[in-house]
């Protein structure tokens, strides 16, 4: 095993409050310790420990790997032609969901892999090392299944969402594609799975075909999210509260009383603002949720519909200059919000013991990912080597982006 010491680093967001000032743990003038898997030590540069090897952050700003937990990285084809009329006045209600089921059904594994794969490349050279996939454009059982083996090559955070919408074939049988989702999709998919989410909204599911769907993957062993209240009052934050889902995803239209369950709950709020971006919709409520103590995750909702984004930098600046959220906050949610909303302990933060994802900037301070929109400032991405067989061959020393 291998020991780095990461040295000269001008600020170090830890998320770790006992080891640094703030709720985001920063230290300043700091330097850290790792080997091949975890966190060594963290501490003053000066009394940084000797290392089987060095690395120089040359005054830079060293955060946690961004903990992305909502994409739909699986996908064929693209909608740009749906976001410019949207730039130039219609309104977003889910129907082209379809047009990506048409284009991914249509996709050999190979292609379905390579388009994964340049889009996983975005979201890593930007600082992503912990990524979430849904399934949920193909909506058949074997579909599906493939594009579970798809994202399972990427990432253990897996999610089924044969509940994306109800597919062309069974628009007048919506019970008979319910029972299907829940009976042979389920069964199919769940035991590749970690995860299963539903599209709680109108145009999607009801809560009540929602509840049933999330029930019987409860059953299954899986952890439960919910999209919910993206285009209007759909009921999905109470169903996500009612379920102790780990998430609920979008939360652009929160009543106080969904706002209440929330900050009472161990459900995060998973705030998508490239979504609200790419539909023109309002962000949602950053501060009111904050301000009451909700969990909140910021990820990227990367999709061909609605949020075609794989830059967490830049949704860290929505959420700062739109959402009004403090920086240190916004990061907080981008990294250990995004943990949190994962249920998991061992990212998000650079505590002693915790998986050794760092992130080294070119800028001497983390804001200035907010601050300097559109550059590009991750100089380094170091993840301890995984099991996925893509990600292992693409980390091994391409572009900017590096495995140790
Ligand atoms: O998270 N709205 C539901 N699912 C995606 C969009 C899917 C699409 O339009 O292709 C979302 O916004
Ligand atoms: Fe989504």
């Amino acid at each position: 095993m291998t020991t780095r010491v990461i040295k000269n680093i001008a600020e170090l967001t830890t998320n770790d409050p006992t080891l640094g000032t703030g709720a985001t743990g920063r230290l300043l003038d700091a330097a850290m310790v790792i080997d091949d898997e975890v966190v060594l030590w963290v501490g003053p540069n000066a009394h940084a420990p000797a290392a089987d090897e060095m690395i120089d952050a040359g005054n830079s700003a060293v955060i946690p790997g961004f903990v992305d937990s909502h994409t739909h990285l699986v996908f064929a084809g693209e909608r740009s032609d749906e976001f410019e009329a949207r730039m130039s006045g219609t309104t977003y209600d889910g129907g082209g969901i379809v047009r990506t089921v048409e284009a991914t059904r249509a996709a050999s594994i190979d292609e379905l892999r390579g388009a994964t794969l340049r889009r996983f490349r975005e979201l890593r050279s930007g600082g992503v090392t912990t990524v979430e996939i849904k399934s949920g454009y193909a909506l058949d059982v074997d579909g599906e299944s493939r594009l579970i083996d798809v994202a399972t090559e990427f990432s253990d955070e897996v999610t089924f969402l044969g509940a994306h919408v109800v597919p062309p074939e069974y628009v007048s049988d919506r019970e008979g594609y319910v029972d299907l989702v829940g009976g042979p999709m389920m069964a199919a998919c769940a035991p590749k799975s970690k995860w299963a989410d539903v599209f709680c909204e109108r145009g999607g599911f009801d809560v009540d075909e929602s509840r049933e769907i999330l029930s019987g993957a409860k059953s299954a062993g899986l952890g439960l999210r919910v999209h919910g209240n993206q285009l209007g009052a759909s009921g999905g934050v109470a169903l996500a509260v009612e379920m102790d889902a780990a998430s609920v995803d979008h939360c652009s239209f929160l009543s106080d009383e969904d706002i209440e369950q929330l900050t009472a709950s161990a459900t995060v709020a998973t705030l998508l603002p490239g979504a609200d971006f790419s539909t023109r919709a309002n962000y949602s409520s950053a501060r009111r949720l904050s301000d009451r103590g909700a969990l909140i995750a910021l990820a990227t909702d990367c999709n061909p519909g609605t949020s075609y984004v794989t830059s967490m930098a830049f949704v860290l600046a929505i959420a700062v200059r739109d959402m009004r959220m403090d920086f240190e906050e916004a990061l907080w949610s981008a990294t250990r919000g995004g943990a949190i909303a994962l249920r998991r302990d061992d990212i998000g933060h650079l505590s002693v013991g915790a998986r050794a994802d760092v992130v080294i900037l070119d800028a001497p301070r983390a804001v200035h990912l907010a601050y300097r929109p559109g550059a590009s400032l991750v100089r380094q991405v170091i993840v301890p080597p995984g099991g996925h067989a893509l990600t292992g061959w693409f980390s091994r020393g391409h572009g900017r982006v590096s495995d140790v």
